[in-house]
């Protein structure tokens, strides 16, 4: 039997999407048939899943309010799964911020929900000024030179390693992702 598996994530300008799409697509060529629903549409139950994986970007410093009210809430039947969680940031693209333990967002996030996810992994998002308007073109040109990164006006640039995204998925499909406290 096709293990069914729940991908829930949040996205502001659609690269946890895209990213959510890979990992989903990559489980289904393991065999297993995936449900992916934003968390901005639905708060899905993950009662009825065989595992559940949760995705959230970083906007100003935090993941949306929405993805910790849904983690808490469902932390015992996330935990009673396989289950594992990924944050993408810009951040992240600093190999000394790449992991749930060096990156401060994912790291601080981790330590004030419920949920003790079996994994988690943080990779680094993607800028597109081509989509910024307004404040956050401002902030984002700020956050962007200050921290040393890309920040032209038109600058597109996908820091995400694709390959590490495949093997999170990998690593999900082969198990080992059950909370351990
Ligand atoms: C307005 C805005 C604020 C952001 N704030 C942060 C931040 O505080 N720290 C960070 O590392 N990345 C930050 N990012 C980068 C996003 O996390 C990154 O672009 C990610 O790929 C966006 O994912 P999404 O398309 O799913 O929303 C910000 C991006 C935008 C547009």
């Amino acid at each position: 039997m096709k293990k069914k598996i729940l991908l829930a994530f949040w996205t502001t300008d659609g690269h946890a999407r895209s990213i959510s799409e890979r990992i989903a697509s990559r489980l289904e060529s393991n065999g297993s048939e995936v449900r992916m629903v934003c968390l901005r549409d639905e708060q899905p139950d993950p009662g009825g899943y065989d595992g559940v994986i949760v995705g959230a970007s970083i906007r100003y410093g935090f993941h949306h309010p929405k993805v910790e009210r849904y983690v808490n809430r469902n932390a015992k039947a996330l935990e009673a799964v396989p289950n594992a969680f990924f944050s993408i940031n810009l951040s992240a693209r600093k190999p000394a911020k790449n992991t749930p333990e060096t990156n401060p967002y994912c790291r601080k996030f981790l330590q004030k929900i419920k949920w003790k996810p079996g994994m988690a992994v943080v990779f680094p998002g993607k800028v597109d000024f081509t989509r910024y308007r307004g404040f956050d073109r401002v902030m984002m040109h700020l956050i962007m030179s200050i921290s040393g990164g890309p920040h032209g006006k038109d600058t597109v640039v996908d820091f995400t390693d694709w390959n590490a995204v495949d093997a999170f998925a990998d690593r999900f499909a082969g198990g080992g992702s059950l909370g351990k406290d």
